[in-house]
């Protein structure tokens, strides 16, 4: 059985409310759910969530992650949050590198191994998202391109970095469309990745977790955790919806000995 773990990135979207509701909601099941959850809301709401997550007593069960960090660990960084205001609050994880964050912020490789680079001094797990845009996909450059991000933190802090780090592989082309998800093809991609970490370093290629996300929902998530290289799933939109995310977690649950 796997080491499964599912991530929601709720993205700009929630408030208190809906914290409220949903950590409720989620509560009971999640306590009997053999595998672990990391929820990553709005920066702002971080603390507020983990207080909620507290008063149901459901701290050992649920993790919380930043979605974004800044380059920097204090300074003259108007609007900005650091690695290290995320490990005083408590924060386990941070996303870098995803995919709106290329797109609308300009976030480039450079910036990714400085964020990468700060989280791992404060002893944060990066959730390192790597993914080619549609063209690169049709190019046939998927593989390249992945390792190629990879290999940025790889060469510049050596392949020890990775550990305790969770990759997730999110084709940005994939990202919140109602695409069909073709999971041996997402396979494909994962077996590509962790082979390329196999000629490096054994253990850590073993050890990795190597997510999925992009359109993930209730019709195609077992499909993808039955892949033998698919280790959890970073889910975005279909994970909002608190009915549909208990759907979710109960389905992987009914179905862990499969994976
Ligand atoms: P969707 O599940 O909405 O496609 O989002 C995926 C994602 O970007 C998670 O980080």
């Amino acid at each position: 059985m796997k080491n499964l773990l599912i991530i929601s990135n709720w993205k700009l979207n929630g408030n208190k409310y809906l914290i409220n509701s949903f950590i409720s909601k989620i509560s009971h099941i999640i306590k009997s759910c053999n595998f672990s959850i990391v929820i990553a809301p709005p920066l702002l709401y971080l603390d507020y969530m983990q207080q909620i997550i507290k008063s149901y007593k459901c701290d050992n069960y649920i993790s919380l992650s930043a979605q974004n960090i800044d380059i920097h660990n204090y300074g003259s960084f108007t609007g900005e949050i650091s690695a290290k205001m995320l490990k005083d609050i408590g924060i386990q994880y941070a996303i870098i590198g995803h995919a709106d964050r290329k797109i609308f912020h300009k976030e480039n490789n450079n910036t990714i191994l400085k964020k990468f680079t700060l989280l791992k001094s404060e002893g944060i797990f990066p959730i390192l998202c790597i993914g080619e845009t549609k063209k690169e996909y049709q190019n046939n450059q998927t593989i390249a391109i992945c390792i190629k991000q990879i290999d940025n933190i790889v060469k510049n802090l050596g392949i020890l970095a990775l550990q305790d780090t969770i990759i997730a592989y999110e084709p940005i082309w994939a990202i919140g469309n109602k695409i069909v998800i073709n999971s041996t093809y997402i396979q494909k991609i994962h077996n590509a990745i962790r082979n390329y970490l196999m000629q490096i370093n054994y253990k850590i290629s073993k050890n990795i977790s190597i997510q999925y996300g992009g359109s993930v929902n209730f019709n195609n998530v077992l499909n993808l955790l039955k892949q033998p290289d698919i280790d959890g799933v970073l889910i975005g939109k279909a994970s909002l919806d608190t009915e549909n995310f208990i759907k979710i977690l109960n389905v992987i649950n009914n179905n862990l000995y499969s994976f």
